[in-house]
């Protein structure tokens, strides 16, 4: 048994870590924290002292938000969402990159990202074979373990032992020697219950009691709530139309408040039959379907949900057990699985264009928000892909349906549908006419309406309409008097 003092002294400059947490869920908290403290110590003593840091996704303040106060992180991927982290990167004060989440585990594996020299994580459990049995996340956790050279586990008396059993810990072979992904449906299992390690590996074990610190949700707006009830309309349409023969097929639901809402809606819906869910996180709303039973059975990577939830989840976990499986990231956002089993994914724009390209992650193409996430694992590969979005911001002066994104994240090809609180534009089968038509009349805020057909009339010509002199005129009027309306497109 270490401290958490005596674990981070191990920690060299320079190093890379490998983190566990997939947002706050199943995140360490106290070693990041005493790293934290390290490095305010060695910098007042006029010495370098800074980690690469790699996580499966966001994680919580302890880990985040600490070492980016201590000025601790070199260079940070694959996601963060943490304010303090964005203002250090935005600033150009810490190297990041964006990754899709499914390639992560594989990328570090295949040595893209460099040496890993320690593994740090959470457990329920741990025993004298190396066997670990994790909390409420998997991510890349696993991969971590096996390649970093030394391991770092927090005990967490807080998560009970008999999570055992949650999780399915798999991690395929690279290529040339990968075979089929063994997952033929959300419920099956791949793998075994615990990561496995030589125990020769393991430097050193604190022991704590801490909840995750995870945030709760706002209830949902009025935006949000139409946003939702317009995609549980669309989803049912569809059921009756036929393009699913045998009912919902499994969905990926994004993060945040809209995913809540929307889901919310899903269950409300009296034409939307219970479904599965085959999703990276699980939030507070599939637990409340799955005790409605309009939700059968959900795989996630991480269970990021409020502590209530989380404590009724672990009073009875031999029920939940049979309903909810952890997998690795790489697992969860499997392109292979995906395209496989079928997935409605739907997830969250900053904004979208005229033609259907998503910006997921940039504000005023600039500054990073929080990154890319699954979202690109699931659009590319879904059997339909839907982006959501409230159709303004900032008190209706930014549209966020714009001639074209000011950064890139989800090209036209990939994106199926348009959800904003005023209706659905469906773009499967229509061309870029068509589709600037639709996403005009049905998502964009009519404030706004008149201004884009303006610009798209003046840019017909060509396959795409597009006028480069003045494409980015909503946004250059945003930044020089906070207010994208009544743009001149002639001057
Ligand atoms: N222009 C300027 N600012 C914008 C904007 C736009 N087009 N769209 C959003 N913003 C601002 C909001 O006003 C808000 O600002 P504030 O923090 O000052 O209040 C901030 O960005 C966040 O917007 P909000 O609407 O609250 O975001 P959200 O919590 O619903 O998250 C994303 C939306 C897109 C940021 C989030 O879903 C995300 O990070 N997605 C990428 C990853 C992903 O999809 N993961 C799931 C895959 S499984």
């Amino acid at each position: 048994m270490l401290t958490a003092d005596e674990a981070a002294a191990l920690i060299q400059h320079g190093q890379t870590v490998g983190f566990s947490g997939f947002t706050p869920a199943g995140a360490t908290k106290v070693i990041p924290t005493a790293i934290a403290r390290r490095a305010k110590a060695e910098h007042d003593a006029g010495r370098p002292f800074q980690i690469g840091v790699v996580t499966g996704a966001s994680t919580g303040p302890s880990l985040d938000g600490e070492l980016a106060r201590a000025n601790a992180i070199s260079w940070r991927t694959p996601y963060q969402s943490d304010p303090d982290l964005r203002k250090r990167i935005n600033a150009g004060e810490t190297r990041f990159f964006d990754m899709h989440l499914s390639m992560l585990p594989q990328n570090v594996r295949y040595g893209f990202l460099g040496k890993f020299s320690w593994a740090i994580l959470e457990a329920a459990d741990v025993n004298h074979d190396g066997a670990i049995v994790l909390t409420s996340s998997v991510g890349a956790t696993p991969t971590f373990c096996h390649v970093a050279d030394k391991i770092l586990i927090e005990l967490n008396h807080y998560h009970p032992t008999s999570l055992f059993g949650m999780h399915d810990i798999y991690e395929p072979e690279d290529p040339p020697n990968r075979c089929a992904l063994p997952i033929y449906k959300p419920s099956d299992r791949a793998g075994r219950p615990f990561i496995k390690v030589d125990p020769a590996k393991i430097a050193g074990i604190v022991e704590t009691n801490l909840p995750d610190e995870t945030t709760a949700f706002d209830p949902p707006s009025e935006v949000t709530r139409r946003i939702g009830r317009n995609v549980a309309g669309f989803l049912a349409a569809e059921l009756k139309r036929g393009t699913m023969c045998q009912g919902l097929l499994p969905l990926q639901s994004g993060v945040g408040d809209i995913a809540n809402a929307v889901l919310g809606a899903l269950g409300e819906h009296p034409d939307i039959p219970p479904f599965e869910m085959y999703t990276e996180v699980i939030q507070d709303s599939v637990i409340s379907l799955i005790n409605s039973g309009k939700i059968k059975f959900a795989s996630g990577t991480a269970l990021t949900v409020s502590q209530s939830v989380l404590a009724s989840v672990y009073a009875n976990l031999t029920d939940y057990r049979h309903r909810l499986l952890l997998r690795p990231q790489e697992i969860s956002n499997q392109p292979e699985i995906i395209r496989r089993l079928g997935l409605i994914s739907i997830n969250t724009a900053i904004e979208t264009d005229l033609f259907g390209n998503v910006n997921s992650t940039h504000i005023m193409g600039r500054n990073i928000m929080n990154g890319i996430g699954g979202s690109g694992d699931f659009t590319r590969n879904a059997f339909i892909s839907i982006f959501t979005c409230p159709s303004t911001q900032k008190g209706g002066k930014i549209s966020t349906i714009v001639p074209l994104v000011s950064h890139a994240d989800h090209s036209e090809h990939s994106v199926q549908v348009i959800v904003t609180e005023h209706g659905v534009a469906d773009l499967r089968g229509k061309d870029p006419y068509e589709r600037a038509r639709l996403i005009i009349d049905h998502c964009a805020h009519p404030d706004f309406r008149d201004s884009l057909r303006r610009y798209f009339e003046m840019a017909k010509g060509g396959h795409t309409p597009q006028t480069l002199s003045t494409v980015f005129r909503m946004h250059e009027q945003f930044l020089k008097n906070g207010d994208m309306r009544g743009v001149d497109w002639t001057a």
